[in-house]
Order: structure tokens, then sequence, then C-alpha cells
């Protein structure tokens, strides 16, 4: 099999059905290069700061969903962000990731007092991952000096993203054109799935790459789907899935392959080797997303008293590791496969830059 730059979608589906390692490592190889080629060998660390895991959302996968009686609710101070925010510098880290539940509790003149404090405070790259929230609090944001959003489209499929994700006070949730409209606002944009949810076909993979690929996203996040067993997928879900043989399964090699493929569809995109896979595989998932297409790791800086209780999956990687352990441990994987931390803010490559080069996107 030929790995064309990008893929065309016949080459898509014939790697995502492809499970011999001994083929597989031609595509092991070509994303490696394309990562290597466009991105270069620094892994970029992005400290991720769990700031509340409040939720006004029912999400079918998520276990930190409203309707889980179980979770211990928390939400952080400023101060005790700002302390995190602090580590992420001495740790060399060039941005800090403020991600939480959809907590409406945290008012848009709090967040954007808190940007505002990191900004004027550190030198560090501000992302937000604060869910699916108002025009005007995006702007107010973007105006306090955010810098980019995270917002994962979770899967490309309709049908199957209604299932998962219920409408919210009536209100259809398009995250599509909600990352289109943070594109507009300047914020460098972050989307991405898992990988393996009921339901989810080889087919809506490949349209999610495509969906990728044409959202021209600055950051990209693939991780297989973890059941929760206080999640409706658990409860009920698996009635939804696919015809065997069309099931997309959630494991660490259907993941690998998403990455690799998200490398080649998107070149110059920031993809990170997420936690999701370092749980799938906690010996070396890290390791392997970074081999094959990842140029990204975010450290989780969250206090070790707040971390269990953000458990959007079990057996989340490192909830009972402090910022220090994450930290070390990360910079030794690196280490390990001979990469190199990266330094500063490490932004995807502009946009504007790429296409006056004549470069395809
Ligand atoms: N398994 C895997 N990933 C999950 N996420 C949320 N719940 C789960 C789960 N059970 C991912 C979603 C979300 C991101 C913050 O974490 O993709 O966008
Ligand atoms: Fe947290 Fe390894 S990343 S201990």
């Amino acid at each position: 099999m030929t790995t064309a730059l990008p893929p065309s979608r016949s080459e898509i589906l014939a790697w995502l059905h492809q499970d011999d390692e001994a083929r597989l490592a031609a595509l092991w190889t070509s994303a490696d290069q394309v990562r290597q080629q466009h991105v270069g060998d620094a892994v970029h660390l992005r400290g991720l700061i769990e700031l509340s895991n409040h939720c006004a959302r029912l999400c079918g996968y998520c276990g930190i969903n409203a309707g889980n009686p179980l979770v211990e609710r928390y939400r952080m101070s400023a101060e005790e962000i700002l302390v995190c925010a602090h580590k992420a510098v001495a740790f060399g880290y060039g941005t800090v990731v403020l991600q939480s539940g959809e907590d409406w509790g945290q008012s848009t003149a709090w967040i954007t007092d808190l940007i505002r404090r990191i900004k004027a405070e550190t030198p560090l790259a501000v992302t937000l991952s604060l869910g699916e929230r108002k025009d005007e609090e995006l702007i107010a944001w973007r105006r306090a000096g955010a810098d980019r959003y995270l917002l994962r489209f979770e899967t490309s499929d309709r049908t199957l993203y209604a299932r998962i994700h219920p409408a919210l006070g009536g209100k259809v949730s398009d995250r599509p054109a909600l990352l289109r409209r943070l594109r507009e606002l300047g914020y460098a944009c972050g989307s991405g799935v898992m990988v393996g949810i009921p339901g989810q076909t080889f087919e809506i993979l490949a349209d999610d790459l495509e969906l990728m690929r044409d959202l021209d996203l600055d950051m990209i996040g693939i991780g297989p789907w973890l059941p929760h067993p206080a999640t409706v997928l658990v409860k009920d879900g698996w009635e939804f899935a696919a015809p065997s043989g069309e099931q997309v399964p959630n494991n660490e090699l259907m993941t690998l392959k998403m990455v690799a493929l998200a490398r080649l569809m998107c070149p110059h995109a920031n993809i990170p080797s997420t936690t999701a896979l370092a749980t799938i595989n906690q010996t070396d998932g890290r390791e392997h997303g970074l081999q094959r297409g990842a140029n990204i790791v975010m450290p989780n800086l969250t206090p070790v008293e707040y971390r269990a209780k953000y458990e959007i999956y079990p057996g989340k990687a490192c909830i009972t590791e402090s910022a220090e352990d994450c930290d070390a441990c990360i910079k030794g994987r690196i280490q390990r496969i001979h990469r190199q931390v990266g330094s500063g803010r490490g932004d995807a490559p502009n946009r504007l830059a790429r296409l006056s080069t004549k470069e395809t996107p």
C-alpha cells in the first residue's frame, strides 16, 4: 500500500482496516517522517489545569456528566490556578490549558480576570477548553488574551453525535460551526475525536479525518473511548453498536492509526499523545503516540486533591501523581525516545504563512 500525502479516502479506509503490524510499519514511518518534516523533533509541553468538574451537560461518554451523583464536585480558586500557572513556567512549559466541564458557576468575568492575571504574571500562551460557551464569552476571553481554544467535535456523524451529546436548553450543538466561529475570533483552534464509540464505523472515522483537514485545525487530539460505568453509553450504548466488522474497536492500535492518519491529513497540526492513550497502555502508550505522528504532551498540573475527581473516564493515568511527578515522567519518556522537549509557545505554523508559501494546508 502506498502512502501518498495526503492519503485518498480509499487509502484511509484500507489503513483503518489494516491490522498486520508488518504492513502498518509503512504507515508509522510515513507519519513519523511527516511529523519530523513539518513540526520537527521538539515535543512541546502544555500544562493541563482541570479547573472545575462541575458540568451542565449530560454527555453519554463522560464520567463527570451532570447526571452522575457520585462525583464530588470542586471548583479551583483563582489563587490555586495561578500557583499551577507559575509551576508551568518553572517547568519550562510554554502553554497552560484551562480545562473544565461546562461550569456556569464560573462567570464570564471571573474567567476573563483569570486569563488577564495569567497573561500579566507569566509569558504563557493560554488555551481554553471550557466547552460550548456563549459568543460574548468567547469574544471577552479572546480580548483578555486567550490564544487558543480546544473543542473536540467527538464524531463527525450527526446522528451518532446527537446520541452521545444531548442538546442543552433546546439549543442544538454544532461544534464544527463553533470551531469556525472561534477561528474568526482569532483563536488557534483544536479539535478531535474519540475512537471506538458504540455505533462508530470505519466510514465515520474517514469522514472525521476529512473534517479535520477541512477545518484546517491547528491542534488535533485523538484518544480511545474509555467506558465509564456512570454514563449512558455504558448503560445502554452497546445496543447501538454497528454490526460486527463495521464497529470500530476502542483500542490502542485503532487510536494510533487515527493519530498517524491525522498527521498525514494535517501535516502542520500540533497533535498530542493523549492521556487516554497513556491510560489504555500505561507502559508505553505515550511513546507510541509520539512515534506515530504526535508532537505534543499535556502533563497534568492539577493539584493532587482534585485529580481523582476529574474522572472523565475510569483508570485515568496519573490520578495519584503530583505535577512534579508528571513533569519528570514525561520528560524522561521524551528523552528515552531520543526527542527533545520544545521551548517557547510551540504554536502551529501560521496558516497565512503556509498559504503564502503555497503549501497546501
Ligand atoms: N473516554 C475517552 N475520552 C473521553 N473524553 C470524555 N470522556 C471520555 C471517555 N469516557 C474526552 C472527550 C472530551 C475530552 C475532554 O475528553 O473527547 O472532549
Ligand atoms: Fe503523570 Fe507519567 S505523566 S506520572
